[in-house]
C-alpha cells in the first residue's frame, strides 16, 4: 500500500493534477428519467441502458456522472475527437448533458464474459494447445492486476488503484472514470489512443503522462484485467 501512495502523490506532482482533486463536483444534478428520453440516440451505439455490445463502444452504464459530462464537452470543444462522437455531442446542450449523465450513472454496468485467448488450431496437440491457452491468459491477468495495483516502480508507472479504486470504481468529485467490467477492446484502444496522443497530447492530461511509460503488452495485460473487475 505504501507503494502506491508514492506512486500516486509521484504522479500527481509530476501531472501537476493536484488542483483538479479541489475541482467543483461536475454533476450537480440532472434528472435520469429525463435522460432516459433524451439519450434515445444514443441507445443504437451504447445500449439502451448503458451496456453496448460492441466492444469498441464504450459501456456508460454506472460510470460517473461528472466525468460523462467532461468527456462530452470535451467531444464538443474538440479536446477530444472522435469522428463519430464529435457530431453526436455537438447536438446536446448542456442542460441535456446533466440528465443524460445521470441517467446512465443509474444503470448498473453488465459483466463481461470470462475471458480467452485464441487456442492455436494447428497444434499438433489440441488439449495441450488448450491449457496453453489457458494458463497464458491466467499470467495476463495476474500481470495485469499487479501493474493495476503496483504500478511499475521501474519504467514509474503509476499504479492506477490510486486513482480509480480498488474495484475500478473511479472517483466521481476528482472526475476520474470508473474502469471496471469496460470492455477490452476499448480500453487498448484508448489506452493506445491516449499514449499516441490521439485523445489527448496535453501534458496536463495524466493518462497521457501515465500511458507514454506504458509498453504494449502492459496495455495489453492491464486491460483484460480491468475488463474482469466487478
Ligand atoms: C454511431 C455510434 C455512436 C453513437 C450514436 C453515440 N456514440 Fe458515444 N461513443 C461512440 C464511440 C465509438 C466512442 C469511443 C470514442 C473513442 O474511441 O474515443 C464513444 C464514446 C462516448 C463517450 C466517452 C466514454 C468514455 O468512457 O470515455 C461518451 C460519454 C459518449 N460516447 C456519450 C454518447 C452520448 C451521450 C450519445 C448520444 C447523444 C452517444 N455517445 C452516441 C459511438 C457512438
Ligand atoms: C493520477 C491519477 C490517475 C492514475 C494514477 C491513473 N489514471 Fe487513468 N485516468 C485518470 C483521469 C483523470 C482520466 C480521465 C482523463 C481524461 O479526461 O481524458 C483517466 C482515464 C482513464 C481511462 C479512460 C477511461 C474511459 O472510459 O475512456 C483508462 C482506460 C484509464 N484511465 C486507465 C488507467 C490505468 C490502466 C492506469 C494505471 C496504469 C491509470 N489509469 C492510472 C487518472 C488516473
Amino acid at each position: 500500500m505504501k507503494n502506491n501512495w508514492l506512486a500516486f502523490l509521484l504522479a500527481l506532482a509530476v501531472s501537476g493534477a493536484l488542483p483538479i482533486l479541489h475541482a467543483e463536483e461536475a454533476a450537480a444534478g440532472g434528472n435520469n428519467t429525463a435522460g432516459k428520453d433524451k439519450a434515445s440516440s444514443c441507445a443504437g451505439c451504447h445500449g439502451e441502458d448503458g451496456n453496448s455490445m460492441m466492444p469498441t463502444f464504450p459501456k456508460l452504464a454506472q460510470q460517473n456522472s461528472s466525468y460523462l459530462i467532461k468527456q462530452l464537452q470535451a467531444f464538443k470543444e474538440g479536446s477530444r475527437n472522435d469522428p463519430v462522437m464529435s457530431g453526436m455531442a455537438m447536438a446536446v446542450n448542456d442542460a441535456d448533458m446533466e440528465d443524460i449523465a445521470a441517467y446512465y450513472s443509474s444503470q448498473a454496468i453488465s459483466a463481461n464474459p470470462e475471458p480467452t485467448l485464441p487456442v492455436d488450431d494447428d497444434a499438433a496437440d489440441g488439449v495441450a494447445a488448450e491449457n496453453e491457452a489457458k494458463e497464458a491468459i491466467q499470467t495476463l491477468l495476474s500481470t495485469g492486476s499487479n501493474l493495476y495495483r503496483n504500478g511499475n516502480l521501474t519504467s514509474q508507472v503509476s499504479a492506477c488503484i490510486a486513482c480509480h479504486g480498488p474495484s475500478g470504481e473511479g472517483n466521481k468529485p476528482a472526475t476520474f472514470p470508473a474502469l471496471r467490467s469496460q470492455h477490452t477492446d476499448y480500453l487498448i484502444k484508448t489506452l493506445t489512443d491516449f499514449k499516441s496522443g490521439t485523445r489527448s497530447k496535453n501534458t496536463d492530461n495524466m493518462m497521457y503522462m501515465i500511458t507514454k511509460k506504458m509498453t504494449d503488452d502492459e496495455i495489453k495485460a492491464v486491460s483484460y484485467y480491468i475488463s474482469t473487475m466487478k
